[in-house]
């Protein structure tokens, strides 16, 4: 029998025990041993829990039991999760998570005091909730140079962009619909200001270049400036607008960045709807692969976290290898980057833009008083500089 422990029982936490259950005898056949939940952690009482009697207070408990083989952290936030998932570690403890924000800022280092104590720390929940990314980028996709990565990578902002582009919804009213599902983080600015996507991307570009990828270096735009009339402009240009966490390898740099864009209606991400979350990550000889699936919630989550915790079971005493390490990656500004710019001015800006922006696409107009065009490819710095000489309403990246 192999114990583990469950820290924090929340939305992913109680999954993770539920899956257990649910898929016992899959679960104990593939770990070639019988899985126990033998703790949980978390600071209230769940009285009438069928799980109430494993409930405790303090992480001591389960750290100086001797007999638990793997801990699941599935607390969020990095206090106490870094604490507590170093100490369990250094024991030789494996350790599963969802954690992005943790495995975005302490990943390398976590990785190594795993692979000095003969255990392992595994993270495929972090991203892309239920859908298998991690282990792909880091078991199957190893003879490949990634140089690309794209993904819908928050299912929160997914749904909230879904729900405005199809009912015209009302941004605050779907963000709360989306609390009440369990995909939001607790605080909802990680969502839809892009943080979340950002680490996650930040953790995928790790993967990619087997170097760090710190999240404050990708730049991160999130979703709360999209209004409905954003979505009217789309529709009328037959696209939709999508939040996109993408890195890309250029010569030997790497940057990353995390930005609602206008995608065609033709565009496989346009398909990608609600809580879903799809990844394209392209290799230098194997070209565009595609992952799809539940990108949050309970099941889809702890889903990832119980494969972790199979993996952790086959590996008692063994470090399965992860290509990480701390040293940071050469980056490449964004300055430079160059998109497309779906672009709002009010109508007596129209001369100005001619002249500033020079060869654009007119957009017919879909609001009163307003003058809409494309530009052409531009760099990210001197689209800025432009816009600042015009005043813009608004404007939104575009990919093709
Ligand atoms: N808040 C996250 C999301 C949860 O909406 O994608 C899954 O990481």
């Amino acid at each position: 029998m192999i114990n583990i422990a469950v820290l924090g029982y929340g939305t992913v936490g109680s999954g993770v025990v539920n899956v257990i259950e649910t898929n016992h005898s899959k679960v104990n056949q593939k770990s070639t041993d019988e899985i126990n939940v033998k703790y949980i952690l978390d600071l209230r009482e769940f009285p009438g829990d069928p799980y109430e009697s494993k409930v405790v207070h303090d992480f001591n408990t389960i750290l100086e039991d001797g007999d638990i083989k793997i801990i699941c952290e599935t607390m969020g936030g990095t206090k106490p999760a870094y604490d507590f998932t170093k100490s369990a570690l250094l024991k030789g403890i494996s350790v599963c998570t969802s954690n992005k924000e943790l495995v975005a800022q302490h990943g390398p280092e976590l990785i190594k005091i795993a692979k000095e104590n003969n255990c392992n720390y595994m993270f495929e929940a972090s991203v892309g909730g239920g859908i298998p990314i991690i282990r792909p980028l880091n078991s199957s996709l190893t003879s490949e140079d990634v140089d690309a990565i794209t993904g819908i990578l928050n299912g929160t902002t997914n749904y909230i962009l879904t729900k405005m582009e199809n009912e015209g919804a009302a941004f605050e009213d779907v963000l709360k619909k989306a609390q009440e599902l369990g995909y939001a983080e607790k605080n909802p600015e990680a969502d839809v200001e892009g943080y979340d996507a950002g680490r996650k991307i930040a953790i995928l570009t790790s993967l990619m270049a087997g170097k760090n990828m710190k999240f404050e270096n990708v730049y991160t735009e999130g979703i709360t400036k999209i209004t409905s009339k954003d979505f009217d402009y789309a529709k009328a240009m037959n696209r939709t607008i999508k939040l996109f966490g993408l890195s890309r390898k250029e010569n030997d740099e790497y940057y990353a960045m995390v930005s609602p864009f206008m995608v065609s209606k033709d565009h496989p991400m346009a398909m990608v709807n609600d809580v879903f979350n799809a990844i394209f990550v392209h290799g230098n000889t194997l070209g565009d692969t595609m992952y799809y699936g539940r990108g949050a919630g309970s099941l889809p989550t702890a889903s990832a976290v119980v494969s972790d915790v199979i993996e952790c079971a086959r590996n008692i005493g063994n470090n399965v290898p992860v290509f990480w390490d701390a040293e940071d990656v050469k980056i490449k500004g964004v300055d430079d980057i160059t998109h497309k710019f779906f672009v709002r001015v009010s109508s007596d800006k129209k001369d100005a833009a001619l002249r500033v922006f020079g060869n654009i696409e007119t957009v017919d107009s879909v609001v009163d008083g307003e003058f809409a065009f494309v530009t052409e490819l531009m760099s990210e710095k001197n689209f800025k500089k432009s816009a600042d000489e015009v005043s813009i309403i608004s404007r939104i990246r575009l990919v093709d």
